[in-house]
């Protein structure tokens, strides 16, 4: 059963650190895990990877290491990501990469456990949500609090989340997007979609191997995205040499690849994110719509930072749309502003 803070037994948000407990905000996302405090703000940001030895399941590496070993491990390693399309994948790799970054805060040991805030996409059922929670205790937290992603999302970029004005977040992760629109410090609706910027490697991946039959990694896919990539084709962001296997000779071949190819990569999968805005958008009662339209649509997660993204979702949907500052970290700092903070017992939550 789920609870609001402010009705439980519990020790409150606002009532923390008192018994020398440490108070840690978690965003253990499909791309990165971030781990913020009160005092420092974001002290761990790493990639949510675990690489292990196949025959003794010896961790052999985790975070940026393993992230490097994806797709390319040799013979008796297994390189994963834990966390996929925004829930647990891999529950024991997920358990033991977090106990690691835990341990490493020094917020885990003999006799310290700390109490966790962490963030839920929405629209998750109950066993993915208790999949995660699990993940976080064995990992070693003494209390799991929870807070929906979209929420934390819109607190971390300056939203007024507690008015009765409406506003509307977009949070485009690595493996999940989230539309949710909010007023009165809750999410009147929303919707989600399992494509991210994870989705939109592959899909460039899929592009270069049809089109040029070159065949490359995610994360070369991932480096075009950030250096050329574009979702719209007004937004020409020059050319980038790609070295891959050649699918036609069997030897490696480089190519030239535009903005423009890229763009026309990810065309499928910012059609599946736009339709998605405009069906929550279609589904809002009609005063907040309203508010939407005067307000605009907010864009967080680090799929936010494609260029053009904004001004793509401007002309399909009519509606203002803007990038949120620091977008990728908009959840965390979310979280950061729960931490200590009594007004934060309304959106938090925690299971009785
Ligand atoms: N400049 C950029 N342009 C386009 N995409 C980017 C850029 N920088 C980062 N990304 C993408 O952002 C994604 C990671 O974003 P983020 O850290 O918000 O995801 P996450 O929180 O781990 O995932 P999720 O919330 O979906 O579980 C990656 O797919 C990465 O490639
Ligand atoms: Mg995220």
């Amino acid at each position: 059963m789920w609870r609001q803070v402010a009705c439980s037994h519990r020790i409150l948000p606002g009532g923390w650190e008192q018994n020398g407990v440490k108070q840690l905000g978690l965003d253990l996302g499909s791309s990165n895990t971030r781990i913020v405090t009160k005092e420092k703000g974001i002290e761990l940001l790493s990639p949510t990877a675990a690489a292990f030895e196949k025959k003794s399941g010896r961790m052999v590496a985790i975070g940026a290491g393993a992230r490097r070993m994806l797709g390319k491990t040799p013979v008796g390693i297994e390189a994963i990501r834990p966390v996929q399309g925004g829930v647990i994948a891999e529950p024991e790799a997920a358990t033991r990469m977090l106990r690691r970054y835990f341990k490493r805060l020094e917020a885990v040991s003999l006799f310290r456990r700390p109490d966790v805030i962490a963030s839920v996409p929405c629209n998750i059922n109950e066993v993915e949500r208790r999949a995660l929670e699990d993940t976080i205790y064995d990992a070693g937290a003494r209390q799991v609090f929870i807070i929906e992603a979209p929420l934390a999302a819109a607190l971390g970029a300056g939203l007024p989340v507690a008015g009765a004005k409406g506003s509307m977040i977009v949070n485009i992760g690595g493996g999940c997007t989230q539309a949710a629109v909010l007023s009165m410090g809750g999410i009147v609706i929303s919707d989600s979609l399992r494509v991210g910027g994870i989705d939109f490697d592959r899909a460039i991946v899929q592009y270069l191997r049809k089109k040029y039959e070159l065949l490359c990694g995610e994360l070369t896919a991932e480096t075009l995205k950030i250096r050329i990539g574009s979702a719209w084709p007004k937004f020409d962001r020059g050319t980038y040499d790609v070295a891959g296997r050649d699918l036609g000779g069997g030897l490696t071949k480089t190519i030239k690849v535009s903005s423009a190819d890229i763009c026309e990569a990810l065309y499928g999968r910012l059609e599946q994110i736009t339709a998605m805005v405009k069906t929550t958008l279609e589904e809002t009662p009609p005063e907040l719509a309203s508010d939407i339209y005067d307000s605009g649509i907010v864009l967080t997660g680090g799929g936010a930072l494609l260029e053009g993204l904004p001004e793509l979702i401007t002309r399909l949907t009519g509606i203002r749309t803007i990038r949120a500052k620091k977008a990728p970290d908009c959840v965390c700092r979310g979280i950061h502003w729960c931490l200590g903070n009594p007004a934060a017992s309304r959106y938090i939550r925690y299971r009785a």
